[in-house]
């Protein structure tokens, strides 16, 4: 008591005139969460008296009510800074909930990877959610993970320096099927950014860094032209390449197998942005990111480089393309055999890596060479292109692909004649 009394007159002498609520706040939380206060202190929250009650509310106020402190979305922080909620509220962090939720991998993995934000919830728990997205997690016990503000600005310091490092875009970005960090760290972009931070390039030297070229002049808006899936309308006019595109929209499950015509699912992507729909909409991405390389190189050097981006991803589809023929016609010939909950007799990359679990049938492993050809080999060609990273655009990327394509072949080969023998 004595110690709290203490506590009490030291933070009053240190708070000014804050009112006793959020005064309370502090002083019992730097007993019971001390380093939470301790940012806090830090924080130009602090220095401008936005104090834990603004974020959290006043009703829980001792041990006994905790379930009573609200946790705040990202309205709550708009009500100061209203220009990044809406700059936020129109890009594509915005939808990484609901095109997560979208997919129908999501409802068949492990909670705890959703929701417990480790797994793919940990990098989609991105964007504003719904009334009913909220009731949806409440209901399941979930109370935590709300604000995706404090994802590259990290509670309770909530500083725009660390905003702007590009190692707050790391823990999402990297990895499987996304490695940008690591190409952008090891290719000559990110070299010059570490020789800067390490004092080895004078203050002045230029190095782009995830934010110059993605979230420039503070903007909380982010879009690209390809996107992540690196498809796109209007489709190529050239047969070969259209032929191709039409396979893989065909595996992503936006065109009927059958029919060639767009299924239900080609709205619901188009509705959370995952594909640029227009001419217009492409080039307007792509001018945007030749007016920020045009600061440090020329704009038909740029251009070229973005151009060979493109065509890299075309020669992709060709192997792509290939190898999803090659497993539909198994499928066709009834050596595979639909699951059930697919819609079509017809490879489906939105099923991910599915499990053997109890609740739906395993993926075949012919299946899993062809996702991992897509979602693994097919990004890294495309986007190790893009991030100018030689051993990801060739070793890890198109190199992959070519043996996956071989391996792809092989199996063919067997599963076949095994089909043939048993039948
Ligand atoms: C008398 C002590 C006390 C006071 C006063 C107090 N808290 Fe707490 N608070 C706690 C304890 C204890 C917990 C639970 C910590 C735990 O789960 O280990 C807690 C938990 C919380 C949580 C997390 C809830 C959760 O579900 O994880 C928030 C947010 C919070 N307090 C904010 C506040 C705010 C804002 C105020 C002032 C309006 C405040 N607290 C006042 C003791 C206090
Ligand atoms: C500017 C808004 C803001 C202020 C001010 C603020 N918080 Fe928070 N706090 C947040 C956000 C955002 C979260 C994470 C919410 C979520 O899970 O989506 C959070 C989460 C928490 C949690 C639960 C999660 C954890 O890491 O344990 C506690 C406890 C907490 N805050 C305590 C405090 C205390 C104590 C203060 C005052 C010293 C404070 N907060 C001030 C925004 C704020
Ligand atoms: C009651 C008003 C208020 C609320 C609510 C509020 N902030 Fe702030 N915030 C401020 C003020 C004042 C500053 C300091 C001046 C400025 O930079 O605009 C600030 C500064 C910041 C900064 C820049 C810090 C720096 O290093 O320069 C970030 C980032 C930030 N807030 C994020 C948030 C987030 C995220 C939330 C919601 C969880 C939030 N704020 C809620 C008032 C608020
Ligand atoms: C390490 C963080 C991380 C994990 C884990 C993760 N994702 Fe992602 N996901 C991302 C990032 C980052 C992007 C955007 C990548 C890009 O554009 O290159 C993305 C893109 C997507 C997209 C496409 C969104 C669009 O609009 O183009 C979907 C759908 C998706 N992820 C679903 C999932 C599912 C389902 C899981 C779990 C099986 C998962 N993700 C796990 C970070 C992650
Ligand atoms: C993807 C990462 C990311 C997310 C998510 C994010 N921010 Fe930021 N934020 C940044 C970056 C980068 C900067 C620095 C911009 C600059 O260089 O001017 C910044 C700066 C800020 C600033 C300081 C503005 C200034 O110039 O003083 C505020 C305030 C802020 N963000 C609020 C928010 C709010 C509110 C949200 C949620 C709606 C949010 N941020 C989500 C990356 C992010
Ligand atoms: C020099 C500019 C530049 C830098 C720096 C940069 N990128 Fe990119 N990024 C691009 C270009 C160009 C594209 C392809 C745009 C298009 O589709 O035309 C791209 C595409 C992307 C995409 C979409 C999918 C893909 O990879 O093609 C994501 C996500 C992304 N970048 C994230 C990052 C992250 C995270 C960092 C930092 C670790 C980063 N970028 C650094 C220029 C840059
Ligand atoms: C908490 C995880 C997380 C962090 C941190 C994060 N991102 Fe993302 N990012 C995502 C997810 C998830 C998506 C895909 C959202 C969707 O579903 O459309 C994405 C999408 C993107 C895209 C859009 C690609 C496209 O499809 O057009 C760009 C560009 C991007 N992020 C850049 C950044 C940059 C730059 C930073 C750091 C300042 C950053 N991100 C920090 C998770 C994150
Ligand atoms: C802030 C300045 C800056 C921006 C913006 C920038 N670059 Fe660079 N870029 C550099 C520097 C510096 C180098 C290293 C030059 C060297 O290797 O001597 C470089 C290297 C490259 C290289 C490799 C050249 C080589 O010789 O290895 C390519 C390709 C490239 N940039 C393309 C781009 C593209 C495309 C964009 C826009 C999406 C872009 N850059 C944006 C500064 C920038």
């Amino acid at each position: 008591m004595k110690r709290m009394l203490i506590g009490v007159l030291l933070s009053v002498f240190m708070l000014g005139g804050i009112a006793w609520a959020e005064e309370s706040c502090i002083v019992c939380h730097s007993e019971t969460t001390p380093g939470q206060v301790a940012d806090w202190r830090v924080s130009a929250h602090a220095e401008n008296d936005v104090t834990c009650s603004y974020c959290h509310g006043e009703e829980h106020t001792s041990a006994d009510d905790v379930a009573k402190a609200a946790f705040p979305a990202e309205q709550v922080c708009s009500e100061c800074h209203q220009e990044q909620f809406d700059s936020f509220a129109t890009g594509k962090h915005n939808y990484g909930w609901t095109s997560l939720n979208a997919l129908p991998i999501t409802h068949v993995e492990p909670d705890e990877l959703m929701e417990g934000g480790r797994g793919c919830g940990g990098c989609h728990n991105m964007g504003i959610k719904t009334e009913a997205q909220k009731a949806e997690q409440l209901a399941k016990g979930h109370r935590y993970q709300n604000n995706s503000c404090d994802e590259c600005h990290t509670r309770h310091t909530f500083s725009k320096k660390e905003a702007q490092d590009p190692r707050a875009c790391q823990q999402c970005h990297m990895g499987y099927d996304h490695p940008q960090w690591e190409m952008w760290s090891s290719a000559k972009h990110g070299t010059r950014w570490f020789a800067k931070e390490g004092g080895r390039l004078p203050e002045g030297a230029q190095a782009p860094t995830c934010q110059e070229c993605h979230l420039p002049d503070g903007t909380h808006s982010n879009h690209t032209a390809w996107g992540f899936l690196g498809v796109r309308l209007p489709l190529p006019e050239d047969p070969h390449e259209k032929a191709d595109k039409i396979t893989i929209l065909k595996a992503l499950g936006v065109l009927n197998p059958e029919t060639g015509k767009p299924t239900p699912r080609l709205a619901l992507v188009q509705s959370v942005d995952m594909i640029r729909s227009t001419q217009e909409a492409f080039d307007l991405e792509r001018d945007k990111m030749i007016n920020t390389c045009k600061k440090c190189h020329s704009e038909t050097y740029a251009r070229t480089q973005l151009e060979m981006g493109d065509s890299m991803l075309t020669k992709a589809d060709v192997l792509l393309a290939k190898a999803i023929r090659i497993v539909a016609g198994l499928y066709k010939d009834g050596i595979i055999e639909k699951p059930a909950d697919y819609a079509f007799a017809y490879p489906d990359f939105l099923y991910f890596l599915r499990t053997n679990g109890a609740k739906i049938d395993g993926m075949t492993h012919i299946d899993q060479v062809l996702f991992k050809m897509y979602m693994k080999h097919r990004m890294r060609t495309y986007q190790g292109q893009f991030h100018v990273n030689p051993d990801y655009a060739y070793w890890y990327g198109w190199a992959q692909m070519t043996n996956d394509l071989g391996e792809i072949e092989e199996l063919d080969k067997l599963m076949r004649a095994s089909h043939a023998k048993a039948h």
